[in-house]
Protein backbone atom coordinates (compact mmCIF):
# COMPACT_ATOMS: atom_id res chain seq x y z
CA UNK A 1 0.00 0.00 0.00
CA UNK A 2 1.35 3.15 -1.04
CA UNK A 3 1.79 6.12 1.74
CA UNK A 4 0.28 9.39 0.35
CA UNK A 5 2.14 12.63 2.03
CA UNK A 6 -0.30 15.50 2.70
CA UNK A 7 0.58 18.47 4.05
CA UNK A 8 -2.28 20.37 6.09
CA UNK A 9 -1.81 23.94 7.58
CA UNK A 10 -2.57 23.40 11.16
CA UNK A 11 -2.71 26.78 13.39
CA UNK A 12 -0.97 25.71 16.02
CA UNK A 13 -0.77 27.13 19.62
CA UNK A 14 2.73 27.82 20.89
CA UNK A 15 4.86 24.96 20.46
CA UNK A 16 3.95 23.48 23.40
CA UNK A 17 0.74 23.44 25.34
CA UNK A 18 1.38 22.52 29.31
CA UNK A 19 -1.76 23.10 31.11
CA UNK A 20 -0.14 24.33 34.40
CA UNK A 21 1.96 26.45 32.15
CA UNK A 22 0.51 28.75 30.41
CA UNK A 23 3.23 31.16 29.49
CA UNK A 24 4.47 31.00 25.58
CA UNK A 25 1.47 31.32 23.96
CA UNK A 26 2.10 32.63 20.76
CA UNK A 27 -0.18 31.88 17.93
CA UNK A 28 0.90 30.93 14.36
CA UNK A 29 0.86 28.87 11.64
CA UNK A 30 2.85 26.27 10.90
CA UNK A 31 3.01 23.39 8.44
CA UNK A 32 2.99 20.20 10.45
CA UNK A 33 3.64 17.07 8.48
CA UNK A 34 0.73 14.58 8.89
CA UNK A 35 1.64 11.09 7.17
CA UNK A 36 -1.59 10.04 5.50
CA UNK A 37 -1.82 6.17 5.44
CA UNK A 38 -4.44 3.80 4.83
CA UNK A 39 -4.93 -0.20 5.37
CA UNK A 40 -2.34 -2.00 7.11
CA UNK A 41 -0.02 0.71 6.90
CA UNK A 42 -1.23 2.88 9.82
CA UNK A 43 0.12 0.29 11.96
CA UNK A 44 3.30 -0.13 10.25
CA UNK A 45 6.43 1.18 12.33
CA UNK A 46 8.11 4.38 10.78
CA UNK A 47 11.62 3.59 11.66
CA UNK A 48 11.20 0.21 13.29
CA UNK A 49 12.59 -2.93 10.96
CA UNK A 50 9.19 -4.65 9.67
CA UNK A 51 9.65 -6.91 6.51
CA UNK A 52 7.51 -5.32 3.29
CA UNK A 53 5.20 -8.29 3.46
CA UNK A 54 4.57 -11.80 5.58
CA UNK A 55 5.23 -13.19 8.67
CA UNK A 56 8.70 -12.32 11.07
CA UNK A 57 9.69 -13.38 14.20
CA UNK A 58 12.93 -13.90 15.54
CA UNK A 59 16.38 -11.68 14.53
CA UNK A 60 18.72 -14.63 13.74
CA UNK A 61 22.46 -14.32 12.37
CA UNK A 62 22.92 -10.37 13.24
CA UNK A 63 26.64 -9.52 11.93
CA UNK A 64 28.69 -6.84 10.82
CA UNK A 65 31.29 -6.23 8.37
CA UNK A 66 32.48 -3.73 6.18
CA UNK A 67 30.62 -0.78 7.42
CA UNK A 68 27.04 -2.45 7.31
CA UNK A 69 24.52 -4.30 9.51
CA UNK A 70 23.18 -7.61 9.00
CA UNK A 71 19.93 -8.56 10.02
CA UNK A 72 18.38 -12.12 9.22
CA UNK A 73 15.24 -13.10 10.44
CA UNK A 74 12.47 -15.74 10.76
CA UNK A 75 10.42 -15.55 7.63
CA UNK A 76 7.55 -17.33 6.34
CA UNK A 77 6.71 -15.28 2.97
CA UNK A 78 3.72 -16.88 2.10
CA UNK A 79 1.40 -15.79 4.77
CA UNK A 80 0.78 -13.65 7.47
CA UNK A 81 1.11 -16.55 10.34
CA UNK A 82 4.17 -18.64 10.93
CA UNK A 83 4.89 -21.35 8.68
CA UNK A 84 7.64 -22.69 7.24
CA UNK A 85 10.58 -21.12 8.01
CA UNK A 86 12.92 -19.08 6.11
CA UNK A 87 15.92 -17.17 6.97
CA UNK A 88 14.79 -13.09 5.75
CA UNK A 89 17.21 -11.12 5.12
CA UNK A 90 17.95 -6.79 5.50
CA UNK A 91 20.89 -4.72 5.78
CA UNK A 92 21.72 -1.22 7.47
CA UNK A 93 24.67 1.39 7.39
CA UNK A 94 23.15 2.28 11.12
CA UNK A 95 20.94 0.13 12.56
CA UNK A 96 17.68 2.34 12.31
CA UNK A 97 16.95 2.63 8.13
CA UNK A 98 16.66 -0.94 6.77
CA UNK A 99 16.93 -2.14 3.08
CA UNK A 100 15.18 -5.76 2.84
CA UNK A 101 16.79 -7.89 0.34
CA UNK A 102 15.95 -11.65 -0.94
CA UNK A 103 15.05 -14.32 1.36
CA UNK A 104 19.16 -16.18 2.55
CA UNK A 105 18.30 -19.28 3.27
CA UNK A 106 15.00 -21.56 2.60
CA UNK A 107 13.70 -25.14 3.89
CA UNK A 108 14.87 -28.02 2.42
CA UNK A 109 14.63 -31.88 2.85
CA UNK A 110 15.85 -31.79 6.01
CA UNK A 111 13.40 -29.20 7.10
CA UNK A 112 12.42 -25.82 8.00
CA UNK A 113 15.49 -23.29 9.18
CA UNK A 114 14.78 -21.97 12.34
CA UNK A 115 16.77 -19.46 14.76
CA UNK A 116 20.19 -19.48 14.53
CA UNK A 117 23.60 -17.13 14.24
CA UNK A 118 26.27 -15.85 11.97
CA UNK A 119 30.11 -15.46 12.58
CA UNK A 120 32.78 -13.81 10.18
CA UNK A 121 35.15 -16.61 10.11
CA UNK A 122 38.31 -14.33 9.69
CA UNK A 123 41.01 -17.28 9.98
CA UNK A 124 39.06 -19.72 7.51
CA UNK A 125 39.19 -22.11 9.99
CA UNK A 126 36.30 -23.75 8.33
CA UNK A 127 37.92 -23.99 5.11
CA UNK A 128 35.10 -22.74 3.36
CA UNK A 129 37.10 -19.79 2.14
CA UNK A 130 38.34 -18.87 -1.19
CA UNK A 131 41.55 -17.32 0.03
CA UNK A 132 40.75 -14.15 -0.66
CA UNK A 133 37.52 -13.62 1.31
CA UNK A 134 36.32 -14.73 4.66
CA UNK A 135 33.37 -16.92 4.86
CA UNK A 136 30.89 -16.06 6.94
CA UNK A 137 29.66 -18.41 8.30
CA UNK A 138 25.70 -19.34 9.50
CA UNK A 139 24.68 -21.69 12.20
CA UNK A 140 20.93 -22.86 12.37
CA UNK A 141 18.44 -25.46 13.43
CA UNK A 142 17.02 -27.60 11.06
CA UNK A 143 13.46 -28.54 12.30
CA UNK A 144 11.78 -31.57 10.61
CA UNK A 145 8.47 -31.50 10.11
CA UNK A 146 8.18 -34.73 8.85
CA UNK A 147 10.11 -36.05 11.77
CA UNK A 148 7.69 -33.81 14.20
CA UNK A 149 4.36 -35.12 12.72
CA UNK A 150 5.30 -38.69 13.23
CA UNK A 151 5.92 -37.93 16.79
CA UNK A 152 9.55 -38.56 17.52
CA UNK A 153 11.33 -36.57 19.40
CA UNK A 154 14.43 -35.85 17.29
CA UNK A 155 13.76 -33.84 14.55
CA UNK A 156 15.55 -30.48 15.60
CA UNK A 157 19.42 -30.55 14.31
CA UNK A 158 21.99 -27.83 13.94
CA UNK A 159 23.19 -26.80 10.74
CA UNK A 160 26.16 -24.30 9.27
CA UNK A 161 26.23 -22.93 5.81
CA UNK A 162 28.88 -20.27 4.57
CA UNK A 163 28.52 -17.08 2.18
CA UNK A 164 31.55 -15.63 0.32
CA UNK A 165 29.44 -12.55 -0.48
CA UNK A 166 29.12 -10.78 2.68
CA UNK A 167 25.59 -12.67 3.45
CA UNK A 168 23.90 -12.13 -0.24
CA UNK A 169 24.05 -15.71 -1.17
CA UNK A 170 24.46 -19.08 0.94
CA UNK A 171 25.93 -22.73 0.56
CA UNK A 172 24.47 -24.90 2.85
CA UNK A 173 27.42 -27.67 4.40
CA UNK A 174 26.97 -31.15 2.58
CA UNK A 175 28.21 -32.84 5.69
CA UNK A 176 24.78 -31.35 7.70
CA UNK A 177 23.58 -31.36 10.19
CA UNK A 178 26.76 -31.10 11.79
CA UNK A 179 24.83 -31.72 15.49
CA UNK A 180 22.36 -34.69 15.51
CA UNK A 181 20.00 -34.80 17.96
CA UNK A 182 20.50 -36.41 21.06
CA UNK A 183 17.17 -37.58 21.74
CA UNK A 184 15.61 -33.99 23.10
CA UNK A 185 12.66 -32.46 22.11
CA UNK A 186 13.67 -28.83 22.20
CA UNK A 187 16.78 -28.40 20.94
CA UNK A 188 17.57 -25.45 18.81
CA UNK A 189 18.85 -21.65 18.34
CA UNK A 190 22.60 -21.63 18.46
CA UNK A 191 24.70 -19.00 18.87
CA UNK A 192 27.86 -19.05 18.24
CA UNK A 193 31.14 -16.78 19.37
CA UNK A 194 34.48 -16.84 18.67
CA UNK A 195 35.84 -17.35 22.35
CA UNK A 196 39.17 -14.82 22.50
CA UNK A 197 40.80 -15.99 26.00
CA UNK A 198 40.11 -19.93 25.07
CA UNK A 199 40.74 -20.19 21.57
CA UNK A 200 37.48 -21.55 20.44
CA UNK A 201 34.31 -21.08 18.57
CA UNK A 202 31.88 -21.52 21.48
CA UNK A 203 28.00 -22.20 20.98
CA UNK A 204 25.34 -21.72 23.33
CA UNK A 205 21.95 -24.19 22.25
CA UNK A 206 19.17 -24.21 24.30
CA UNK A 207 17.12 -27.05 25.50
CA UNK A 208 13.69 -27.73 27.20
CA UNK A 209 15.25 -26.26 30.77
CA UNK A 210 18.68 -25.82 30.31
CA UNK A 211 21.35 -24.19 28.17
CA UNK A 212 23.87 -26.56 26.79
CA UNK A 213 27.61 -25.01 25.70
CA UNK A 214 29.25 -26.92 22.66
CA UNK A 215 33.14 -26.00 21.10
CA UNK A 216 34.27 -25.87 17.96
CA UNK A 217 37.59 -25.73 16.50
CA UNK A 218 36.35 -25.02 12.89
CA UNK A 219 32.54 -24.85 13.10
CA UNK A 220 31.88 -28.53 11.48
CA UNK A 221 32.95 -30.68 14.42
CA UNK A 222 31.25 -30.08 18.12
CA UNK A 223 32.20 -31.23 21.49
CA UNK A 224 29.63 -30.81 23.54
CA UNK A 225 31.13 -29.04 27.03
CA UNK A 226 28.51 -28.63 29.23
CA UNK A 227 25.10 -27.41 30.48
CA UNK A 228 23.52 -24.96 32.72
CA UNK A 229 20.46 -23.70 34.26
CA UNK A 230 18.39 -26.73 35.38
CA UNK A 231 18.28 -25.07 38.77
CA UNK A 232 18.03 -21.41 38.50
CA UNK A 233 15.88 -18.54 37.35
CA UNK A 234 12.47 -18.70 35.03
CA UNK A 235 11.44 -22.07 33.61
CA UNK A 236 7.68 -22.30 33.36
CA UNK A 237 8.56 -22.24 29.61
CA UNK A 238 10.84 -23.64 27.18
CA UNK A 239 14.35 -21.86 26.81
CA UNK A 240 14.63 -21.03 23.68
CA UNK A 241 17.28 -18.27 21.90
CA UNK A 242 20.55 -17.84 23.93
CA UNK A 243 23.14 -15.26 23.89
CA UNK A 244 26.42 -15.86 25.67
CA UNK A 245 29.68 -13.63 25.98
CA UNK A 246 32.26 -12.02 27.89
CA UNK A 247 31.95 -8.57 29.16
CA UNK A 248 33.83 -5.78 30.79
CA UNK A 249 31.86 -4.54 34.06
CA UNK A 250 31.72 -1.16 33.59
CA UNK A 251 34.00 1.26 35.53
CA UNK A 252 36.36 -1.97 36.53
CA UNK A 253 38.87 -4.26 34.98
CA UNK A 254 36.93 -7.12 35.63
CA UNK A 255 35.53 -9.64 32.84
CA UNK A 256 31.88 -11.60 33.44
CA UNK A 257 30.27 -13.53 31.26
CA UNK A 258 26.45 -13.48 30.05
CA UNK A 259 23.78 -15.49 29.36
CA UNK A 260 20.78 -14.01 27.82
CA UNK A 261 18.20 -16.27 28.04
CA UNK A 262 14.37 -16.28 26.86
CA UNK A 263 11.75 -18.62 27.13
CA UNK A 264 8.07 -18.76 26.33
CA UNK A 265 5.65 -19.02 27.92
CA UNK A 266 6.91 -18.14 31.55
CA UNK A 267 8.07 -14.43 30.86
CA UNK A 268 7.98 -11.46 33.37
CA UNK A 269 4.20 -10.70 32.52
CA UNK A 270 3.63 -13.94 30.45
CA UNK A 271 4.03 -15.26 27.17
CA UNK A 272 7.34 -14.87 25.97
CA UNK A 273 10.07 -13.05 27.92
CA UNK A 274 13.75 -12.18 28.44
CA UNK A 275 16.04 -12.95 31.53
CA UNK A 276 19.63 -13.37 31.82
CA UNK A 277 22.49 -14.77 34.24
CA UNK A 278 26.23 -13.64 34.79
CA UNK A 279 29.36 -15.72 36.02
CA UNK A 280 32.55 -16.74 35.31
CA UNK A 281 32.99 -19.08 32.60
CA UNK A 282 36.62 -21.48 32.26
CA UNK A 283 36.61 -22.01 28.57
CA UNK A 284 33.93 -25.61 29.72
CA UNK A 285 31.49 -24.45 32.38
CA UNK A 286 29.24 -21.79 33.63
CA UNK A 287 29.26 -20.91 37.15
CA UNK A 288 26.48 -18.34 38.15
CA UNK A 289 27.29 -15.98 40.39
CA UNK A 290 26.49 -16.46 43.66
CA UNK A 291 23.40 -13.85 43.70
CA UNK A 292 21.93 -15.51 40.78
CA UNK A 293 21.90 -18.74 41.94
CA UNK A 294 18.87 -20.56 42.69
CA UNK A 295 16.94 -17.69 41.59
CA UNK A 296 13.14 -18.08 41.61
CA UNK A 297 10.58 -17.69 38.80
CA UNK A 298 9.59 -14.15 39.49
CA UNK A 299 13.64 -12.81 40.04
CA UNK A 300 14.89 -9.51 38.70
CA UNK A 301 17.15 -10.05 36.25
CA UNK A 302 15.41 -9.65 32.70
CA UNK A 303 16.64 -7.98 29.68
CA UNK A 304 13.25 -6.29 29.35
CA UNK A 305 9.75 -6.56 31.80
CA UNK A 306 7.31 -4.95 28.75
CA UNK A 307 5.54 -7.63 26.75
CA UNK A 308 6.53 -7.22 23.29
CA UNK A 309 10.29 -8.27 23.39
CA UNK A 310 11.43 -11.46 22.94
CA UNK A 311 14.20 -13.74 21.45
CA UNK A 312 16.84 -10.99 21.04
CA UNK A 313 20.78 -11.18 20.91
CA UNK A 314 23.55 -9.42 19.73
CA UNK A 315 25.58 -8.91 16.82
CA UNK A 316 28.75 -10.70 15.85
CA UNK A 317 31.85 -9.18 14.63
CA UNK A 318 31.74 -5.59 16.14
CA UNK A 319 35.04 -4.16 15.71
CA UNK A 320 36.99 -4.16 18.37
CA UNK A 321 37.96 -0.50 17.92
CA UNK A 322 33.86 -0.21 18.29
CA UNK A 323 33.69 -2.81 20.96
CA UNK A 324 30.27 -2.12 21.85
CA UNK A 325 27.41 -5.16 22.48
CA UNK A 326 24.31 -4.21 20.35
CA UNK A 327 21.24 -6.10 21.07
CA UNK A 328 17.87 -6.63 19.03
CA UNK A 329 15.07 -8.73 19.93
CA UNK A 330 11.30 -9.52 18.61
CA UNK A 331 8.42 -6.91 19.59
CA UNK A 332 6.28 -9.34 19.86
CA UNK A 333 4.78 -12.11 21.90
CA UNK A 334 3.95 -15.89 21.01
CA UNK A 335 0.66 -15.13 22.94
CA UNK A 336 -0.86 -12.79 20.55
CA UNK A 337 1.36 -12.33 17.24
CA UNK A 338 0.02 -14.27 15.10
CA UNK A 339 -3.89 -12.54 15.62
CA UNK A 340 -2.59 -8.98 15.87
CA UNK A 341 -4.50 -6.06 13.25
CA UNK A 342 -2.70 -6.17 10.57
CA UNK A 343 -2.83 -8.30 7.74
CA UNK A 344 -0.09 -8.10 4.85
CA UNK A 345 2.37 -7.96 7.30
CA UNK A 346 3.47 -9.47 10.83
CA UNK A 347 6.08 -8.09 13.60
CA UNK A 348 8.62 -5.64 14.13
CA UNK A 349 11.63 -5.62 15.27
CA UNK A 350 13.06 -3.67 18.09
CA UNK A 351 15.26 -0.97 18.03
CA UNK A 352 19.18 -1.79 18.27
CA UNK A 353 20.55 -1.61 21.86
CA UNK A 354 23.64 -0.76 23.48
CA UNK A 355 24.27 -3.27 26.50
CA UNK A 356 26.44 -2.92 29.42
CA UNK A 357 26.78 -4.36 32.52
CA UNK A 358 27.32 -2.89 35.77
CA UNK A 359 27.79 -4.70 39.88
CA UNK A 360 25.06 -2.97 41.45
CA UNK A 361 25.06 -3.52 45.57
CA UNK A 362 25.61 -7.06 45.84
CA UNK A 363 24.85 -8.55 42.27
CA UNK A 364 25.72 -7.56 38.68
CA UNK A 365 22.88 -6.12 36.00
CA UNK A 366 22.40 -5.51 32.32
CA UNK A 367 22.15 -1.83 31.39
CA UNK A 368 20.12 -1.22 28.35
CA UNK A 369 20.14 2.41 25.91
CA UNK A 370 19.16 2.81 22.76
CA UNK A 371 21.94 2.76 20.24
CA UNK A 372 23.50 6.33 19.53
CA UNK A 373 22.92 5.59 15.41
CA UNK A 374 19.43 6.66 16.85
CA UNK A 375 20.97 10.49 17.38
CA UNK A 376 21.64 11.18 13.92
CA UNK A 377 18.03 11.59 13.36
CA UNK A 378 16.95 13.39 15.66
CA UNK A 379 15.30 17.00 15.72
CA UNK A 380 14.64 18.88 18.85
CA UNK A 381 11.68 20.24 19.03
CA UNK A 382 10.95 21.08 22.77
CA UNK A 383 13.33 21.70 25.87
CA UNK A 384 12.24 22.64 29.74
CA UNK A 385 15.28 22.82 32.38
CA UNK A 386 12.10 22.39 35.16
CA UNK A 387 8.33 22.55 35.37
CA UNK A 388 6.32 22.27 38.31
CA UNK A 389 3.48 20.51 37.78
CA UNK A 390 0.17 20.56 40.02
CA UNK A 391 -1.64 17.33 39.45
CA UNK A 392 -1.54 17.14 35.86
CA UNK A 393 -0.09 18.69 32.84
CA UNK A 394 -0.28 17.76 28.90
CA UNK A 395 2.92 18.26 27.51
CA UNK A 396 2.59 17.36 24.07
CA UNK A 397 -0.78 18.76 22.53
CA UNK A 398 -2.90 17.80 19.97
CA UNK A 399 -1.44 19.97 17.23
CA UNK A 400 1.89 19.02 18.58
CA UNK A 401 4.42 16.98 16.07
CA UNK A 402 4.19 13.76 14.92
CA UNK A 403 4.55 11.23 18.16
CA UNK A 404 4.86 8.62 16.71
CA UNK A 405 8.62 8.97 15.71
CA UNK A 406 9.73 10.36 18.66
CA UNK A 407 12.32 10.36 21.49
CA UNK A 408 10.77 11.82 25.14
CA UNK A 409 13.15 12.82 28.54
CA UNK A 410 12.39 13.91 31.69
CA UNK A 411 13.36 13.24 35.06
CA UNK A 412 11.12 13.11 38.34
CA UNK A 413 13.51 14.37 41.55
CA UNK A 414 11.89 13.98 44.73
CA UNK A 415 10.10 10.72 44.00
CA UNK A 416 6.81 10.50 46.78
CA UNK A 417 5.69 7.46 47.74
CA UNK A 418 2.74 8.06 45.12
CA UNK A 419 2.44 6.97 41.64
CA UNK A 420 3.15 8.86 38.67
CA UNK A 421 1.27 8.37 35.54
CA UNK A 422 1.91 9.08 32.23
CA UNK A 423 -0.65 8.72 29.20
CA UNK A 424 -0.45 8.55 25.46
CA UNK A 425 -3.60 9.74 24.16
CA UNK A 426 -5.25 10.63 20.75
CA UNK A 427 -8.59 12.35 19.27
CA UNK A 428 -10.35 8.82 19.21
CA UNK A 429 -10.21 8.63 23.27
CA UNK A 430 -7.74 5.88 22.68
CA UNK A 431 -4.72 6.06 25.39
CA UNK A 432 -1.92 4.20 26.63
CA UNK A 433 -1.26 4.52 30.32
CA UNK A 434 2.39 3.79 32.41
CA UNK A 435 4.18 5.07 34.92
CA UNK A 436 5.60 4.28 38.55
CA UNK A 437 4.23 3.35 41.98
CA UNK A 438 6.74 4.95 44.02
CA UNK A 439 5.53 2.99 47.32
CA UNK A 440 5.31 -0.17 45.35
CA UNK A 441 7.98 0.44 43.92
CA UNK A 442 6.82 -0.60 40.07
CA UNK A 443 6.68 0.16 36.66
CA UNK A 444 3.55 -0.91 35.07
CA UNK A 445 1.87 -0.31 31.69
CA UNK A 446 -1.92 -0.38 31.06
CA UNK A 447 -3.29 -1.18 27.61
CA UNK A 448 -6.38 -1.45 28.27
CA UNK A 449 -7.56 1.81 26.58
CA UNK A 450 -4.76 1.67 23.75
CA UNK A 451 -7.06 1.26 20.59
CA UNK A 452 -7.76 -2.16 19.10
CA UNK A 453 -7.17 -4.79 21.76
CA UNK A 454 -9.97 -6.83 21.22
CA UNK A 455 -7.80 -9.36 19.15
CA UNK A 456 -6.92 -11.34 21.65
CA UNK A 457 -7.48 -11.81 25.21
CA UNK A 458 -4.00 -11.71 26.64
CA UNK A 459 -3.12 -8.80 24.91
CA UNK A 460 -4.61 -5.91 27.20
CA UNK A 461 -6.21 -8.25 29.68
CA UNK A 462 -3.43 -7.88 32.32
CA UNK A 463 -0.94 -4.95 33.04
CA UNK A 464 2.47 -5.38 32.95
CA UNK A 465 4.69 -4.67 35.82
CA UNK A 466 8.45 -4.25 36.65
CA UNK A 467 10.32 -4.04 39.59
CA UNK A 468 12.53 -0.81 40.51
CA UNK A 469 16.05 -1.56 41.17
CA UNK A 470 17.59 1.27 41.51
CA UNK A 471 17.45 3.06 44.33
CA UNK A 472 17.62 6.73 43.49
CA UNK A 473 15.37 9.65 44.94
CA UNK A 474 15.05 10.72 41.13
CA UNK A 475 13.35 8.89 37.87
CA UNK A 476 14.84 9.19 34.91
CA UNK A 477 12.69 7.99 31.93
CA UNK A 478 13.61 8.06 28.30
CA UNK A 479 10.59 6.82 26.06
CA UNK A 480 10.86 5.50 22.02
CA UNK A 481 7.97 6.16 20.03
CA UNK A 482 7.11 4.92 17.31
CA UNK A 483 3.54 4.09 15.60
CA UNK A 484 2.85 1.33 17.37
CA UNK A 485 5.32 0.73 19.99
CA UNK A 486 6.92 2.70 23.04
CA UNK A 487 10.38 1.44 24.46
CA UNK A 488 10.91 2.83 28.16
CA UNK A 489 14.22 2.93 29.18
CA UNK A 490 13.79 3.96 33.29
CA UNK A 491 17.10 4.89 35.36
CA UNK A 492 19.42 4.96 32.51
CA UNK A 493 18.32 1.82 31.03
CA UNK A 494 18.25 0.09 34.39
CA UNK A 495 14.87 -1.36 34.00
CA UNK A 496 12.88 -1.19 30.15
CA UNK A 497 9.74 -2.13 29.23
CA UNK A 498 8.75 -2.52 25.69
CA UNK A 499 4.91 -2.82 24.90
CA UNK A 500 3.38 -2.43 21.18
CA UNK A 501 -0.14 -1.08 20.82
CA UNK A 502 -2.45 -0.45 17.94
CA UNK A 503 -4.59 3.02 18.24
CA UNK A 504 -7.26 4.17 15.79
CA UNK A 505 -4.66 6.99 15.28
CA UNK A 506 -1.62 8.00 16.09
CA UNK A 507 -1.07 9.15 19.77
CA UNK A 508 -0.52 12.93 19.80
CA UNK A 509 -0.87 13.91 23.41
CA UNK A 510 1.21 13.22 26.11
CA UNK A 511 0.65 13.68 29.58
CA UNK A 512 1.42 13.31 32.96
CA UNK A 513 -0.33 13.26 36.48
CA UNK A 514 0.26 12.35 40.19
CA UNK A 515 -0.98 13.66 43.71
CA UNK A 516 -0.32 17.51 44.70
CA UNK A 517 2.63 19.19 42.93
CA UNK A 518 5.58 17.31 41.70
CA UNK A 519 8.33 18.77 39.91
CA UNK A 520 9.69 17.43 36.07
CA UNK A 521 13.37 18.56 34.87
CA UNK A 522 14.89 17.97 31.54
CA UNK A 523 12.16 17.74 29.41
CA UNK A 524 13.41 16.86 26.06
CA UNK A 525 10.93 16.29 23.12
CA UNK A 526 13.13 14.71 19.87
CA UNK A 527 11.50 14.19 16.89
CA UNK A 528 13.26 11.42 14.13
CA UNK A 529 13.39 13.14 10.81
CA UNK A 530 13.89 10.32 7.90
CA UNK A 531 13.83 12.91 5.08
CA UNK A 532 17.50 12.61 4.35
CA UNK A 533 18.07 9.08 5.10
CA UNK A 534 18.76 6.70 2.03
CA UNK A 535 15.92 4.60 2.76
CA UNK A 536 13.65 7.35 4.27
CA UNK A 537 13.74 5.32 7.40
CA UNK A 538 10.54 3.83 5.80
CA UNK A 539 11.22 -0.29 5.69
C1 LIG B 1 11.46 -18.50 19.26
C2 LIG B 1 11.37 -19.71 18.37
C3 LIG B 1 12.70 -20.41 18.29
C4 LIG B 1 12.63 -21.14 16.99
C5 LIG B 1 11.86 -20.17 16.14
C6 LIG B 1 10.97 -20.81 15.12
O1 LIG B 1 10.53 -17.52 18.97
O2 LIG B 1 10.37 -20.58 18.83
O3 LIG B 1 12.98 -21.24 19.40
O4 LIG B 1 13.88 -21.43 16.45
O5 LIG B 1 11.08 -19.39 17.01
O6 LIG B 1 10.45 -19.87 14.26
Amino acid sequence: MKKIKIIIILSVIGMLSISSCKNNEKQESEATEIDEVSGDEIFRPNFHFTPKENWMNDPNGMFYLNGTYHLFFQYYPEGNVWGPMHWGHATSKDMVTWEELPIALEPDELGYIFSGSAVVDVDNTSGFGDGTTPPVVAIFTYHDPKGEAEGRIDYQSQAIAYSLDEGKTWTKYEANPVIANPDIKDFRDPKVIWDEQHQQWLMALATVDRNLFYGSPNLKDWELLSEFGESTGAHDGVWECPDFFPMQVENSEEIKWVLIQSLNPGGYNGGSGTQYFVGDFDGKEFKVDPSMENLPEKHDHWIDYGKDNYAGVTWSNIPESDGRKLFMGWMSNWLYAQEVPTETWRSAMTIARELSLKKVDDTYRIFSMPAEELDIYKENIFQKEKLLVSSSAEIASEAEKDLSRAELKLKIPNLKQTNYEFSLSNSEGDNLKFGYNHSEKQFYINREESGITDFNDEFAGTVSYAPRTSTSETLSVLMILDRTSIELFYDDGATLMTEIFFPKKPYTSFSVKSEGDFELKNIEINQFNFENSDTDGKN
